[in-house]
């Protein structure tokens, strides 16, 4: 397995690949990391002959008391599961590396990255969006994949993708799950014993949403109280929403019909967890679905 700190090395190998005939695909990270990566890598390996991970935690992200500093890093251990799992290169550049001047073109959708944890997090989609950019510019692989938990990143990718005309497929991959339910998540690490025993609140949640639905509930504020009353319930989860949104614009929705993100937030502890649960509902049935 190759490893790559430098732009143009990664530019270099990447080209080179695809002047043989073959295909990049790219899995952007931010390390530390678990099965749901793997599961990205994993799906990768099927639409591209060359899949370049890149790990690179990038502050852009984070807001000043969110916690860029204490997010949890292992290069040795990433770069043994990335070679384990078939990754031909990894590009873990550092910060002066993909920021050579202090940050200030920025790529930004404003109105879908102001909505759902654009509430809280006002500044973060724009981190993402423009990390992104500069990582499929660096790389210019022809297909990328972006996990389900962070639905609202893949929907502004999506976007994105779509807005600039970047020639990159962008495959959406299923979360992956502890057997109790909760998502995988880098920042799971946060959670002490007790914590990570309530966590799965989240997922109990997105369960009971779903199943009022397939119950005939069409009313989406009935929904979002019984999912809210879930988390509630758990006295170490402070929900912070649980909404129906339609998972393409991320806006409410006047009925439970259509794609649907189911979409929940929460802290538990020291760590603030999301999950979602992504339906297309039409008349009765109501199929699982991706943005
Ligand atoms: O999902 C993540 O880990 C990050 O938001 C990403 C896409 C690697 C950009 O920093």
């Amino acid at each position: 397995m190759k490893w790559f700190a430098a732009v143009e090395e990664v530019r270099r190998f990447s080209r080179a690949a695809r002047q043989a005939g073959r295909r990049i695909g790219l899995v952007p990270t931010m390390g530390y990391l678990h099965d749901g990566h793997l599961a990205l890598v994993r799906a990768l390996k099927a639409e591209a002959d060359v899949v370049i991970l890149s790990i690179f935690v990038n502050p852009l992200q984070f807001a000043p008391h969110e916690d860029f500093e204490r997010y949890p890093r292992d290069m040795e251990r990433d770069r043994r599961l990335a070679e384990a799992a078939g990754v031909d290169a990894v590009f873990a550049p550092d910060v002066a590396e993909m920021y050579p001047v202090a940050a200030e073109t920025y790529v930004e959708i404003p109105t879908l990255s102001a909505r759902l944890d654009g509430e809280s997090r006002p500044t973060h989609f724009r981190g993402v969006t423009t990390v992104v950019t500069k990582l499929f510019l660096a790389i210019e692989p022809d297909v990328a994949a972006f996990g389900q938990k962070d639905a609202q990143q893949a929907v502004i990718i999506k976007r994105m993708v779509r807005e600039l005309l970047f020639p990159v497929r962008i495959v959406v991959v299923p979360t992956v799950r502890e057997p109790d339910g909760l998502a995988l998540s880098s920042r799971n690490v946060y959670l002490g014993p007790e914590e990570r025993r309530a966590a799965p609140a989240l997922w109990r949640a997105l369960q009971t949403g779903e199943a009022r639905i397939r119950r005939g509930e069409r009313d989406p504020a009935a929904v979002e109280a019984a999912m809210a009353g879930v988390m509630a319930a758990e006295p170490l989860v402070r929900p912070e929403y649980a909404r129906v949104l339609n998972l393409d614009e991320l806006v409410s929705v006047p009925t439970v019909a259509g794609r649907l993100l189911l979409a929940v937030a929460a802290r538990v502890g020291p760590a603030r967890l999301i999950d979602n649960l992504c339906l297309e509902v039409e008349g009765d049935t109501v199929r699982p679905t991706l943005p």
